[in-house]
């Protein structure tokens, strides 16, 4: 009996976080179970007007009503957000809605960092490599913020390119109330944007447009301040801003590609059909992933990386050797895991780059 337990707690635990005490390298503190959703091909010309007014859309089926960043550990956010998308073979369709009771938005400038505002964002890495990925945030001025980012903060960070802009991005926001006008209580606010294929094919060697069955690696989240009311202006409270996403990260971080939700496209007309299973792929890479957080949180403690696998299970008990996971190593601050469970192969190195070739 106790021995089935043992058994059953080490399959459960087979793909967990990894559980350092007082760990100084932030780790996601949930399970691996990112979001999937369903982005359908249309045929019917989409008007970016920020109304999804057009039949076709009524077939994109919505998100799940997005949570607080942190999981389900943290209240679920008093204002309802949801999103969907479409494809065709020019652009990227996204449209999502949300509750809002007080309209408000200040930022009138393309790249200003439009979070300060109440916004929506967008994040995509279409190889999930975790590098070379997209943001872009919007507020309901409609005043976007676009980025590109060769690879996460955490990476050698500060690698942020504001002034690559999205040549040909349309956007649009529809409001349901009145803007910065706290005399009423408004209904909400909805925005769609069309991102063309030939800007995001830059980033990637994925197929721009995608093929039918081809998954992404996209987030969504919206960052929601609170504010008094003085004087008939809204005023910013002293407090942090709220940041709820579609797929939850685990931490306080949307520069965790690897936590981001799959997105498939799909020319299926029943989309119901389409398998949402996260793909063993998936799972091998976050294996690997664990690794890599755990050669961060042994640089934060000795200042160069672990030479050998061992020195890593020593610091975190819960990470175990997997058969056909080895650890080569150059230099004390260059190293690359390589993972074969099967024909294909795994790789990972120090910068976090991530990627499989064949065995
Ligand atoms: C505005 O919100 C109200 C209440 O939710 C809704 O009945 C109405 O249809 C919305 N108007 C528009 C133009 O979306
Ligand atoms: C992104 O997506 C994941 C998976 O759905 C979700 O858990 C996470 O909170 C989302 N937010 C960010 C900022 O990545
Ligand atoms: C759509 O696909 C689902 C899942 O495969 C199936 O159960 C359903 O019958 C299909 N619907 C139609 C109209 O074919």
């Amino acid at each position: 009996m106790k021995r089935a337990f043992k058994i059953l707690l080490f399959l459960a635990c087979s793909i967990v976080f990894l559980e350092a005490v007082e760990a100084k390298f932030p780790v996601p503190k949930i399970e691996f179970n990112p979001k999937s959703m369903i982005c359908p091909f249309t045929e019917q010309k989409i008007n970016v007007d920020g109304a999804d007014s057009e039949a076709v859309w009524d077939k994109a089926p919505w998100s799940d009503t997005f949570v607080d960043i942190e999981g389900a550990a943290k209240p679920l956010p008093y204002l309802d957000t949801k999103v969907k998308m479409l494809w065709d073979n020019e652009y990227l369709y996204i449209f999502a809605d949300m509750e809002e009771l007080h309209l408000t938005a200040k930022l009138t400038q393309r790249d200003d960092i439009i979070f300060r505002d109440n916004d929506f964002e967008i994040f995509i890495d279409p190889d999930g490599d975790t590098h070379n990925y997209y943001e872009l945030e919007i507020n309901a001025l409609n005043t976007v913020w676009d980025l590109l980012l060769l690879n996460p903060y955490r990476d050698n960070g500060q690698l942020a390119y504001d002034s690559w802009d999205i040549q040909g991005l349309k956007t649009a926001v529809k409001l349901n109330g009145t803007l910065n006008d706290p005399n009423d209580i408004d209904e909400g606010w909805s925005v769609e944007i069309a991102i063309p294929w030939k800007v995001l094919e830059e980033g990637t060697t994925k197929k721009c447009p995608p093929r039918s069955g081809d998954v992404w690696r996209m987030n969504f989240s919206r960052v929601q301040w609170d504010f008094d009311i003085q004087e008939g202006s809204y005023v910013k409270k002293d407090s942090p801003e709220h940041n709820w996403v579609w797929s939850p990260q685990g931490l306080i971080a949307m520069h965790y590609p690897e936590m981001w939700g799959f997105v498939h496209f799909t020319k299926r007309v029943n989309v119901s059909s389409v398998d949402l299973s996260i793909s063993d792929a998936d799972k091998n890479k976050w294996i690997l992933r664990q690794f890599y957080y755990a050669q961060k949180e042994y640089w934060e403690i000795n200042h160069k990386f672990a030479m050998k696998i061992d020195e890593l299970i020593k610091l975190f008990p819960n990470l175990k050797p997997y058969k056909g996971l080895v650890l080569l190593q150059s230099t004390e601050s260059l190293y690359e895991f390589i993972y074969k469970p099967d024909n294909v192969v795994y790789h990972l190195t120090q910068d976090g780059l991530i990627w499989e070739t064949e065995n």
